[in-house]
């Protein structure tokens, strides 16, 4: 017998049916989206921001909340636009917007203001209504280093544009928590305080309740038990996990995969053991916080590269890029990358490989970003 029934059920880009235990969460962003949707003046434009640790939620939340509005508002759109598939360049993010909204008001040749101009014009014309989300938002705060950042243009729309009514009737930026504490000095993100949405870590029970409910939709009736799923919310319910769901599933799948290969048709706590110790996490937060903070920050750089590039290796060129902007933000002197770079690969984190390229060993990019950033915070 067969272990899954549907193993896509597992994946983080998955939309679960419901949102457990955060009912509260999500009624205060629908109820801030909607004092934008339902203004009664032509020129508000409503803003929230969403804060939360790595799988806690953020983007699920902002996507169901988004797809409830679009069922009963029906002139209003929702647009969900990850910040981090972008480059820094607001313009890359104006004509992804524009493009996807208006085609008709879209030439390659306008200029970021142009864009955003079109688009309010045939959104006015149009009569559509839009919501935007901008997920991953600290990521583009960071990598702007001081220029303007598309927040400063959608919180001040009514600054920038003369065009009324103004039909994008509400914002949403998502951060991760560290990142949104060490932005606060920034006059666009200070600006936002009011309307924050904090989604806390979840607890053991939490994370407990939402994998049973998903672990039911993937597994085979009685291929996973209670016990398996308490065992796994306890350990991800715990640091260096804190609450995060979406390594909860890649256990759970992982785990899956290993009871079917050994001919099984239940999963074990040995193999959510065995998913543990083979699966992204496999070195140690101690090992980490004994690098010298240069290796750290050349670490995170090339997790950062990595994961911009969505594949598992990066250009040394562009983790070089990477590397020395994260200098020139914290005041550190960008010297010893190379040197840094080699010992990483004696230590095994990484691996060079033909043609300038590193490759990212052992470890998950997105779990080492959030350690190394804590590590470096604190170091
Ligand atoms: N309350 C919940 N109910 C059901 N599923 C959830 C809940 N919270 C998180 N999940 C699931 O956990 C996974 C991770 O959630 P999500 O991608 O929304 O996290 P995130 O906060 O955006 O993380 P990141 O900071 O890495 O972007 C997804 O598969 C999502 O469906
Ligand atoms: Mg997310």
């Amino acid at each position: 017998m067969p272990v899954f029934v549907d193993r896509a059920k597992l994946s983080s880009s998955h939309l679960p049916n419901k949102l457990i235990h955060r009912e509260k969460e999500k009624q205060l962003l629908t109820n801030l989206i909607l004092s934008g949707v339902e203004r009664s003046s032509d020129s508000f434009v409503a803003k929230a921001v969403i804060i939360g640790g790595v799988g806690a939620g953020k983007t699920t939340l902002c996507l169901m909340v988004g797809r409830e509005i679009e069922r009963t508002h029906k002139e209003t759109k929702h647009l969900y636009v990850n910040l981090r598939r972008f480059s820094t360049s607001r313009v890359s993010i104006y004509r992804h917007i524009v493009k996807t909204i208006s085609p008709e008001a879209y030439s390659p040749s306008l200029s970021a203001e142009e864009l955003l101009e079109n688009l309010l014009l045939s959104l006015k014309q149009s009569r559509e209504k839009l919501f935007v989300t901008f997920d991953d938002a600290d990521y583009h705060v960071s990598a702007s280093k001081g220029r303007e950042t598309i927040i400063y243009e959608f919180t001040r729309l009514h600054e920038i544009s003369d065009t009324r009514p103004i039909n994008v009737v509400a914002v949403v930026f998502v951060f991760r928590d560290q990142s949104y504490g060490k932005l606060l000095d920034r006059p666009e993100i200070s600006s936002l305080g009011a309307n924050v949405v904090s989604l806390p870590p979840y607890n053991k029970q939490q994370i407990f309740d939402i994998i049973s409910e998903r672990a039911d939709e993937a597994f085979r009736k009685g291929a996973v038990s209670h016990d398996v799923l308490e065992f796994v919310a306890e350990i991800v319910s715990e640091p260096p996990y804190s609450g995060d769901v979406r390594f909860a599933l890649d256990l759970l799948l992982y785990a899956g995969n290993i009871a079917e290969s050994r001919g099984l048709d239940v999963v074990k706590i040995d193999d959510v053991r065995r998913a543990v110790s083979e699966s992204s996490y496999s070195f140690s937060v101690a090992e980490l916080a004994e690098l010298p903070e240069r290796m750290k920050a050349v670490l995170l750089s090339v997790a950062k590269s990595v994961l911009r590039m969505n594949t598992s290796s990066a250009a040394v060129a562009e983790v070089r890029k990477t590397y020395e902007m994260f200098c020139e933000i914290h005041g550190l002197p960008g010297s010893g990358f190379e040197k840094a770079l080699k010992q990483l690969a004696l230590l095994g984190y990484v691996r060079m490989l033909d043609g300038g390229n590193v490759e990212l060993l052992r470890v998950d990019a997105r779990r080492l970003i959030e350690v190394l950033g804590k590590l470096l915070k604190n170091g």
